[in-house]
């Protein structure tokens, strides 16, 4: 059994129990990488300073080199009775370097180490993730593209309301993660702080150098209590919660690909490299990639609620419980990642349906707000408009016929102020060309969306998926308008 580096004061040996129960080295593995950084990063200030001889530094920075290849090669010895990541290291590099190793951990205290380590591990992620939402807006922006002159229904309560471009409503997840972006941006300054110096909680007697620490390891500052820098676990709340916003949004998307590829809808088909069969059913094509985003969500709610639990009332500075931070984090940042990726590779194979998508805008009365307000440009209130539109499409009901296949003599019965020119107002391209208040759906607003969102993303404009290059460009004349949904 391996020697515990902190059993100077015991007598007993733990009970091989108690080593099962408190070993985090199955989960903390993982942060063998940021360890041994940031233990490279530490000598070298420690023989910088004179706390320990330069050739002393060089001596276990090599060795921690050594170490690292070790594990990287899968050639590495975990036991539960060195209970983390990094005592195991510390114990390998003493067979390394011998006597030496013992001055490794010299003004310095696990608990600012793990605090370092996890904040190296939340920055990188971070930037993983942020890069991942950057490619998925890349995918949808190119949708949104090629697919600008699809019309569609919009929804409200799930019930056809007025149709919009299914550009727009493509646009619209573009923005949700571009503010996923933002937040994962934002909490990456927070979480860009060096904690190492802190040592247990308290500071240290030694003449450390934190700032070059710090130069080191690319933190942008160093932390300014000791006492909160070895407690604080907020920098995993934020990147938690921004992974559960995150999770919402890419839920939401999911639960559209299912809705939107089941025969009652049939807007979309998800293509066969993304979708899997039935083994009882040989018809099916099921969505389970969407679903299975969707279902992954409540494991990501599920981590973020358990780093709250964990981290509430706990008293300062460093406790064990907050070894429980580790499993959750890296739970829900591996599925985050996957959904991510998984998403931004499903969407450009996803065939949309168009026809339907148009066919589903025209039925169902969507023009009914359009048919007030023509109203009220003819001079009439719109409270009395709508109530006019609201008689309209009870009759049109009755006759099972839409607004624009009731006769000039029913709809002018219905109101005189009405005339030939209601049926060009009705069409669903005239309703989306005329949405040009900011943020609407006209064509040119979503152009423009387009276009702004190409810019911040850097894309480039000849890049692939451009085929509606030259709809798109006409998009904004009423001739493209007609074109719209034929295809
Ligand atoms: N495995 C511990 C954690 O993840 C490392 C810090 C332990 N510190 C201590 N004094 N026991 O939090």
């Amino acid at each position: 059994m391996a020697e515990k580096p902190w059993d100077g004061r015991f007598s007993e040996k733990t009970d091989r129990s108690v080593e099962l129960f408190t070993s985090s080295i199955d989960i903390d593995k993982r942060l063998y990488a940021h360890d041994i950084d940031g233990s490279i990063a530490h000598c070298r200030m420690l023989g910088r300073q004179g706390i320990i001889a330069e050739e002393e530094a060089d001596t276990l920075i090599q060795g921690l080199g050594v170490i690292k290849r070790e594990i990287q090669r899968g050639r590495f010895e975990f036991d539960h009775a060195l209970e983390d990541i990094h005592m195991h290291i510390e114990t390998r590099l003493f067979q390394e370097v011998g006597k030496t190793a013992q001055k490794l951990h010299t003004a310095r205290s696990r608990n600012d180490q793990v605090a370092l380590d996890t904040r190296l591990y939340v920055r990188e992620q971070t930037q993983a993730v942020i890069d991942l939402l950057v490619a998925l807006q890349r995918v949808l922006v190119r949708l949104a593209e090629k697919h600008i002159d699809a019309i569609m229904p919009g929804y409200t309560h799930l019930q056809r309301a007025q149709p919009i471009l299914l550009s727009h409503h493509l646009m619209a997840y573009t923005e949700m993660f571009r503010r996923d972006e933002c937040r994962f941006s934002d909490s990456l300054k927070r979480t860009d702080v060096l904690p190492l110096g802190s040592a247990a909680l308290a500071g240290t007697t030694y003449p450390i150098d934190r700032l070059f620490v710090a130069e080191q390891l690319h933190f942008r500052e160093v932390s300014a209590n000791s006492i909160d820098a070895v407690s604080d676990r907020d920098f995993v709340l934020e990147f938690l919660s921004n992974a559960a916003i995150c999770m919402v949004h890419l839920s939401r998307l999911s639960e559209e690909l299912v809705m939107w590829s089941s025969m009652e809808f049939g807007f979309i088909e998800i293509s066969d490299a993304f979708a899997t069969g039935s083994s009882i059913m040989p018809q099916k094509k099921n969505p389970d990639v969407a679903e299975l985003v969707r279902g992954k969500t409540g494991r990501v709610f599920g981590a973020m609620i358990a780093v709250f639990t964990l981290m509430k009332s706990l008293p300062l500075a460093y406790n064990r419980d907050m070894q429980e931070d580790k499993p959750q984090l890296f739970d829900a940042c591996d599925t985050l990642k996957a959904c991510l990726s998984i998403m931004a590779r499903m969407l450009p194979a996803i065939r949309f349906r168009k026809e339907r998508m148009r066919e589903a805008a025209t039925r169902g009365f969507l023009n009914a707000t359009d048919f007030a307000d023509y109203l009220t440009a003819k001079g009439m209130a719109f409270r009395e408009a709508h109530g006019c539109a609201g008689k309209a499409v009870a009759y049109a009901l009755s006759q099972n016929r839409e607004l624009d296949e009731l006769s000039l003599e029913e709809l002018k019965s219905i109101s005189s102020l009405i005339g030939e020119d209601i049926y060009e107002v009705l069409k669903p391209e005239r309703m989306i060309e005329r949405r040009l208040s900011v943020g609407g759906t006209s064509f040119r607003n979503v152009l423009a969306a387009i276009n702004e969102a190409q810019g911040r993303l850097g894309m480039q404009p000849d890049e692939p998926a451009m085929e509606a290059n030259t709809s798109t460009k006409a998009a904004g004349s009423s001739a493209a308008h007609e074109e719209t949904g034929k295809g």
